[in-house]
């Protein structure tokens, strides 16, 4: 398949992009750096430097023989997109390419509006490129759990049906996001619904938990084609953030109660679920939404679990729960579906303690270059929304 992957630079889309090129089909990746300037201008760089690209791309093609094309350009701008897709005709369209930071999201005036514009303008001109150039392709969009929010009912995948007076229909499952990252994926997931409705599009939605881990098969390749590796309260999720707080000595940073419980899943298993869905597409007129992610865990018991593995490995990890920065239920029912990847065929990779130790390994070769302060730097406040100051200025708005 010809398959157009935007945000191809990013954690999850270069892993991607090499493995649909390892599995054979013709690649083609576009992205702007949002993410690189973002954590330049915020001054927490990931753990390691990672080529760009172009660089990428050549060290990909001298370990493989595998061409994967690129193009560097922002998403909003229609000439950009339009050129991709004219150029690259795909029959599949991974759409990755979005600010993904909820903390971001939420420091300020600029950085919530950059979010906004940017998510919704890049899946609005993705569903604009699709009519003109390839009614036909799949799209593939991530979203991510934190739209269903935590509701006290059980979470299904995508839809519920509904019976009220006696009439019954299926409706999108009620959202309640957390934060302004999170009720973006809300408004694509509405543009999604309507334009399937409308145009016959075929989409899947991906409501995807936070990833965790760096290696992937083909980045055993060559410790260069890594992903970006970020560490710090905004970029950094959760794992990979208590992974490097433990090398560091950093007591792990426990949001008040530390009952908050979520989806999670292994990069290896983005990358499988990602390709699964590239080989069994949606159909025309259809929005299919599938849970993504493999198991879930509270707060408390991801930093016990960190404690073990680094205990294990020799380090002195202490547990420290601090004032939680964010607007959410710290106590709560968390009871989301996952079978529709187990139905397509997903071998899941469980998080144990062998995986941290393993991320343990490496993260510990870079830990002279771990800035203790890039960890909790505390900018990220919801309920001091209002200030701007707390943020360096953006050329990128
Ligand atoms: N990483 C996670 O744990 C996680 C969890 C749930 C959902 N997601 C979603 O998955 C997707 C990928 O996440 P990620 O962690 O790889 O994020 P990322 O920031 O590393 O990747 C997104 C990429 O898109 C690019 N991009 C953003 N806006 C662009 C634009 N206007 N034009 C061109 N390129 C643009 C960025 O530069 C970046 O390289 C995001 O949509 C994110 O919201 C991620």
């Amino acid at each position: 398949m010809r398959i157009l992957i935007l945000g191809g630079d990013g954690y999850l889309g270069w892993p991607t992009a090499m493995q649909l090129s390892a599995s054979g089909h013709e690649i083609t990746v576009v992205d702007n750096y949002l993410r690189r300037n973002l954590c330049r201008e915020e001054n927490i760089e990931p753990l390691y430097q990672t080529p760009n690209l172009h660089e990428r791309t050549a060290i990909w093609k001298e370990k493989t023989g595998n061409q994967i094309e690129v193009i560097i350009g922002d998403l909003r701008n229609w000439e950009v997109i339009a050129d991709a897709f004219s150029k690259s005709k795909p029959d599949c369209i991974v759409h990755y390419a979005e600010q993904p930071s909820a903390p971001y999201s939420m420091l300020n005036r600029k950085t919530a509006s950059l979010t906004l514009m940017n998510n919704i303008e890049v899946t609005a001109n993705v569903i604009f490129a699709m009519k003109e150039f390839c009614p036909d392709a799949h799209l593939i969009k991530l979203g991510t759990m934190g739209e269903y929010g935590t509701p006290n009912i059980d979470i299904e995948e995508g839809w519920l049906d509904i019976t009220h007076n006696g009439r019954s229909q299926k409706f999108l499952y009620p959202r309640a996001a957390g934060s302004l990252y999170h009720t973006t994926k809300v408004l694509d997931t509405d543009l999604l619904w309507f334009y399937v409705r409308t145009w016959g599009l075929k989409v899947t939605d991906l409501m995807q938990g936070p990833v965790y881990g760096m290696f992937t098969e083909e980045s055993s390749l060559d410790p260069r084609l890594l992903p970006f590796f970020n560490y710090d309260e905004m970029f950094g999720t959760v794992i990979n953030r208590f992974v490097v707080q433990a090398v560091a000595g950093y007591p792990l940073t426990v949001y008040g109660k530390g009952g908050q419980t979520r989806g999670y899943l292994n990069i290896v298993d983005t990358l499988q679920c990602v390709k699964l869905a590239v080989e069994n597409p949606a159909k025309a007129g259809e929005l299919r939404i599938m849970n993504q992610f493999t198991e879930t865990f509270s707060v408390n018991e991801l930093a016990e679990l960190v404690k073990k593995a680094g205990d294990r490995f020799g380090l002195d990890v202490k547990i420290k729960p601090i004032e939680n920065p964010r607007k959410e239920m710290e106590e709560h029912y968390y009871n989301p579906k996952h079978t529709a990847f187990q139905k397509l065929g997903l071998k899941s990779v469980p998080l144990t303690e062998n995986v941290l130790y393993r991320m343990m390994e490496v993260v510990s070769q870079y830990s002279a270059d771990i800035i203790n302060k890039r960890i909790f730097p505390g900018k990220a406040k919801w309920n001091q929304f209002n200030k701007t100051n707390n943020t360096t200025n953006s050329s990128l708005q």
